[in-house]
């Protein structure tokens, strides 16, 4: 039987990358998206994906989202916290909108997530879950207080969990990538990007698939023995 894979903000960028990875491994995958419905149609149309809205921030919505992806598909076996959001703004121009907003997607979604498919992973005594974190919530980054928070947040939530699945089969692991080219570097403006490039040793941004294929790695069911670990992709920009 196929393995159920959820990952969210799985129709576009690294998510895209990493339901399709998924997909090769012989899942079978969902992915969620929270607002851009053409290119979720598109995603689904392309690569036979199925797509589902909800917003990963609100728990009640999850929780329907997940019962409504099992109904279709079957039990979640491997969910990847994927979806993430950023607000940069140097801290004295941050705001508690720009603070909460990031907060609420990029940590509290992955509790709302993990929270609603744990109970079956304990029950079936199998699960994998991979949360999608950053270089920068491993060594900090100029005008990203709340999204460096968020994601040293993730991988702490998964070193905790990771020691509650283990005897129940479930292991929780984080992918912590560099920079990587998808739409979110567009926000950057293009002189800091120079400096970004110029700070990777390998001297150029990583590739979706690059992400998508540790993600894959780790999901895979002969990876039991891994568990509570950052699997670092940055190109050596920063040795944690
Ligand atoms: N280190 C130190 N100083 C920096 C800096 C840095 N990395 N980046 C900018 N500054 C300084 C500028 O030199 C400038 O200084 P001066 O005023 O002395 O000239 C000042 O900060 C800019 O301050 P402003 O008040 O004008 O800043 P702003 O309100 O216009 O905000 C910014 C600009 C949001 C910081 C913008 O420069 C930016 O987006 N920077 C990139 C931040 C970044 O790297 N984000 C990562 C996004 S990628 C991602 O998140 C994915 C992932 O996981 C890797």
């Amino acid at each position: 039987m196929a393995r159920i894979a959820l990952v969210t903000g799985g129709s576009r960028g690294i998510g895209a990358a990493i339901s399709k990875a998924l997909q090769e491994q012989g899942a079978q995958v969902a992915a969620t998206y929270a607002g851009n419905d053409e290119r979720a149609k598109q995603f689904t149309d392309e690569t036979g994906i199925a797509t589902y809205k909800w917003n990963v921030a609100d728990y009640d919505a999850c929780k329907d989202g997940v019962a409504r992806v099992e109904s279709d598909l079957g039990p979640v076996d491997i969910l990847v916290n994927n979806a993430g959001i950023t607000r940069d703004a140097p801290f004295h121009k941050m705001t508690p909108q720009h603070w909460h907003e990031v907060v609420d997607t990029n940590l509290t979604g992955v509790f709302n997530m993990t929270h609603n498919v744990w109970g079956g992973m304990r029950e079936r005594k199998f699960g994998r879950i991979v949360t999608i974190s950053s270089i920068n919530g491993q060594k900090g980054q100029f005008a990203q207080a709340n999204y460096a928070a968020t994601k040293a947040g993730d991988i702490g939530f998964s070193k905790a969990l990771a020691q509650e699945g283990a005897r129940a089969n479930i292991t929780v692991n984080v992918v912590a990538p560099g920079y990587i080219n998808t739409d979110m570097m567009s926000t950057i403006p293009e002189k800091v990007m120079d400096q970004i490039v110029g700070a990777i040793p390998v001297g150029r941004l990583g590739e979706a698939d690059e992400i998508a294929r540790c993600v894959a790695f780790l999901t895979r069911d002969d990876a039991g023995f891994i568990t509570g670990s950052t699997l670092s992709a940055n190109g050596g920009q920063y040795l944690a």
